[in-house]
């Protein structure tokens, strides 16, 4: 089956273009796990709340503004880290991450990426920056990771747990489509002095070599070993240590057991997550997983949450439900992928507006105006069909 003729796929196909190249990037872009029912669901689950306005208040001194780890930004709005964003765009994460800090908001770097933690760091110059981990079976590679994160200025990891290999995704299976197979993802590890080591013990010369180097990389990374939670007061610790205490988090967490256990274990984040429904088919909702988490944890962990926000509104809704930060994935990639770095700004100087007029239109003032209580909530089930995004 070609991706063309998957017709029981329920998500967005981005308008195709000529190059074979942009429509593989495409279609990793849009792949979800699966028949794609968890995204259906997060998507299912923001119709489910409706937010209520208020008249007649004064908002004309309202602000988006909000901090996290002590960072003072513009929103409670992140840039979730994505792998390999050359593909979408030559300019790839040094444009993704200079608009990140030309608009105040915290930027993510995946260990996927497809440009090195330094270059990033100086494209990002000033600007609020964390390091999110997929971790390696080396500890010397997650060490060496680490130390370069925080030396180049990343100020907060964020482990990535739903990840140990990328779900069955259909078109993605069905066409190949793995640019990591084809020399892209793998900057972080070819910039890397552990992992240069590591290749050249293999007799890869990852500089001559780079698809066999890359391929020695995201297996490095991925594929197919999961940690589990013993492994992780020594992530903390080591990190703790590098950095001299800045923030841990747990990103991809769905249950309220997870994160009771990452309460007790002392982590002081967790992104309520589901990898945009790209990982687990078939799963709650994370907007739903964020309600039940945020009621059991709210108070004792700084709680953030993404997957399927598409807009203001869903942002608002999210805060509403308990996150205290959001983070915004695939509406950023597909500015990338039709206009770089223009297209990255626009969309995200665009949330911005829509959240502050929103805001002034519904009569709130600030973050702190989220709540519970301007939220209308109904378990009915909306029919959301697949043309949504
Ligand atoms: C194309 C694509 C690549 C992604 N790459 C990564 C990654 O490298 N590391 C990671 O932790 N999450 C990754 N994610 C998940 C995002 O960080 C985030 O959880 C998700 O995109 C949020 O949902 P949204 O796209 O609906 O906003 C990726 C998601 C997409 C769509």
């Amino acid at each position: 089956m070609t991706p063309e003729t998957n017709r029981n796929s329920n998500f967005y196909r981005p308008p195709k273009t000529g190059r074979k190249s942009q429509r593989e990037a495409e279609y990793y872009a849009s792949s979800n796990a699966g028949m794609s029912n968890t995204h259906l669901a997060n998507r299912q689950a923001f119709y489910r709340h409706r937010l209520i306005p208020n008249q007649l208040i004064d908002t004309n001194n309202r602000s988006t503004k909000t901090t996290i780890f002590n960072h003072s930004v513009s929103a409670p709005i992140g840039f979730a880290p994505i792998g390999i964003n050359k593909i979408y765009n030559p300019a790839g994460e040094a444009a993704v991450s200079k608009v990140a800090s030309e608009l105040n908001l915290p930027y993510c770097l995946s260990t996927a990426g497809s440009t090195s933690i330094e270059k990033v760091a100086s494209a990002n110059g000033a600007g609020t920056r964390f390091f999110q981990l997929y971790m390696p079976h080396d500890d010397e590679l997650t060490v060496s990771l680490l130390t370069r994160a925080w030396e180049n200025g990343f100020d907060a990891l964020i482990l990535t747990t739903d990840t140990w290999q990328l779900g069955w995704r259909h078109d993605d299976v069905a066409s190949s489509n793995y640019a990591f197979y084809r020399g892209f993802g793998a900057d972080l590890g070819l910039s890397d002095p552990v992992f240069r080591r590591r290749c050249v013990a293999d007799g890869i010369d990852p500089d001559v070599d780079v698809v066999a180097a890359s391929t020695k990389w995201i297996d490095s990374v991925w594929h197919g070993r999961a940690w589990s939670w013993e492994k992780i007061p020594w992530l903390m610790e080591t990190w703790r240590g590098i950095s001299g205490g800045r923030p841990f988090v747990i990103k991809g967490i769905q249950s309220v057991g997870d994160a009771r256990r990452c309460v007790e274990l002392g982590v002081e984040g967790i992104v309520v997550s589901n990898h945009a429904g790209r990982q687990v088919d078939g799963a709650v909702a994370s907007l739903d997983a964020l309600e039940r988490i945020a009621e059991a944890v709210g108070e004792r962990i700084y709680v953030m949450f993404d997957s399927g926000v598409r807009g203001a509104s869903d942002v608002v809704k999210a805060l509403a439900l308990g996150a205290r930060f959001v983070f915004i994935g695939r509406l950023w990639i597909w500015g990338l992928s039709i206009q770089g770095e223009d297209g990255v700004r626009h969309v995200m100087k665009s949330l911005l507006a829509d959240l502050d007029i929103l805001m002034g239109v519904a009569g709130f003032n600030g973050v702190e105006d989220f709540n519970r209580d301007i939220l209308e909530s109904d378990s009915k089930n909306y029919t959301l069909m697949q043309k949504n995004l």
